[in-house]
């Protein structure tokens, strides 16, 4: 291929490649590793501009670059991005870790890099990791039908869950220079409910500084007693995915059904699904899903 050629040539990949990661970008998947190889290819292309003479034998590994970051795209872009981006879903077993929506070192000398880099790439990785898995082993119960190992896998999707799902909200609730007191609505419900933003602090401080063990400090929205609530979480697994809304739920204790049925739980549920009120149900899921977080 003679030069102009493969400048030409180097030039449409380079496009095509900047396109690609312009679409990460937008999807918030800066992280992911293809966004890295796209740069780095961006990068010997410019490199191998430079050197004229050598240009026609490097279009064969530009080709196999191109080629494999070809499929790897098309994986993502179909699978998981535009699938979430058009329905405004994560499909089942394919979480992603969010991006941080700043440096790792922006936190200092609060949150050192260090921790920011291990607690995001691998903690936090590995609670998506966690969740795809088992999310793909409950699916595959339902489809086969064998229940067996059902208690493992909903206890691994409440661990992994919650850690995603509160992860997701803990980057975002930090920033560089923030600090300060809340303003507006916020501010006049946490007077309203604590009675100053003092009050709260402390509350929260000691609530922060008193969990047993591992575990969070949450301030919550009680969509029933419309106030706010402060909360600890001792195992964010124990056995909730916390950031989520009850939609149906079913009392299994055993004051909900053993005078009538004794240890005959099956049966209790059996019978239950003949009473059970659709209507409002349905009406929660339309409140519910009215409240819509940036999937990751
Ligand atoms: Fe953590």
């Amino acid at each position: 291929m003679e030069n102009q050629k493969v400048l030409t040539y180097f030039e449409d990949v380079a496009e095509w490649a900047k396109n690609i990661k312009r679409i990460l970008q937008e999807n918030n998947l800066d992280s992911n590793p293809l966004s890295r190889r796209i740069s780095n290819l961006l990068s010997q292309l410019e490199e191998m501009k430079k050197n004229q003479e050598n240009l026609p034998h490097y279009v064969g590994f530009v080709q196999q670059e191109v080629e494999g970051l070809f499929i790897d795209t098309e994986r993502i872009v179909d699978q998981g991005v535009s699938r979430k981006l058009h329905s405004g879903r994560v499909p089942i077993g394919e979480h992603t870790l969010p991006p941080l929506p700043y440096p790792y070192d922006a936190l200092e000398p609060y949150i050192s890099e260090e921790i920011m880099r291990l607690h995001h790439d691998t903690h936090h990785k590995s609670y998506v990791d966690g969740l795809n898995k088992a999310e793909n082993m409950m699916e595959k119960a339902r489809e086969s039908k064998n229940y067996d190992l059902l208690k493992h896998w909903e206890r691994e999707a409440a661990f992994h869950g919650s850690g995603h799902y509160l992860h997701s909200i803990f980057w975002f609730v930090m920033k560089p220079n923030g600090g300060g007191k809340p303003s507006g609505a916020l501010a006049k419900q946490i007077n309203h409910d604590f009675g100053s933003f003092q009050n709260f602090k402390e509350h929260f401080s000691e609530a922060a500084k008193k969990v047993e063990g591992v575990g969070w400090a949450l301030l919550v929205w009680s969509p029933r007693s419309h106030r706010l609530e402060i909360l600890q979480t001792e195992k964010h697994q124990l056995m909730t995915q916390w950031d989520t809304i009850p939609l149906l739920v079913l009392d299994v204790w055993e004051h909900a059904y053993y005078l009538q049925y004794k240890a005959d739980r099956d049966k209790y549920v059996e019978n239950w699904w003949n009473i059970v009120n659709w209507d409002e149900v349905e009406k929660r899921y339309k409140e519910a899903s009215k409240l819509v977080w940036q999937p990751y």
